[in-house]
């Protein structure tokens, strides 16, 4: 198998455990909701475990740099997702009349555009030692600095929908 195999197929097992790992998260959620506690436990532990593929898949592709780099990377993710990415979903799903699709896909775009923000300011100030919290809205994935808003100006959620990053 040459390199190139290799790289490919690294590739598709970080994309693939990446996703099993949201989806039995997304599972975990609906057992718990359905009082199946301990198929939860087994989907999080489950979900835990992709994780730790998904990194060990990552680092042998050398994709984690420094953590300048790494956000550089960051940087770049996020902005193709908000300018290229997202707008073409969103136009596809108001043209297929897909409602929640469009919903979330507008949601997600909304949330990128503050994401790629907070990365370039923290790219910026690297190194200068600045200390603060950031609180996520659990609704949108809105983040914002120091304290949580009253409402997410993203998508109206109260200020009790944000959660503390520790
Ligand atoms: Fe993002
Ligand atoms: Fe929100």
């Amino acid at each position: 198998m040459t390199r190139e195999n290799t790289m490919k197929n690294l590739k598709e097992a970080f994309s693939g455990e990446s996703q099993a790992n949201r989806k039995y998260l997304a599972f975990a959620k609906k057992a718990d909701e359905e009082g199946y506690h301990q198929v939860a436990r087994l989907f999080r532990a489950t979900a835990e475990a992709e994780t730790i593929h998904a990194h060990t898949h990552l680092r042998s592709m050398g994709m984690t740099g420094s953590t300048a780099e790494n956000l550089d990377a960051a940087i770049e993710g996020e902005t193709y997702e908000f300018k290229s990415m997202y707008p073409a979903f969103i136009d596809e799903a108001a043209d297929e009349g897909e409602k929640q699709a469009e919903r979330s896909f507008r949601l997600a775009n909304e949330a990128e555009k503050v994401h790629a923000g907070l990365y370039q300011k923290a790219r910026d100030n690297l190194g200068s030692g600045e200390s603060f919290d950031y609180f996520l809205c659990t609704v949108c994935g809105h983040i914002a600095e120091r304290d949580a808003p009253d409402s997410c100006p993203l998508c109206g959620a109260r200020k009790q929908a944000y959660r503390l990053v520790e």
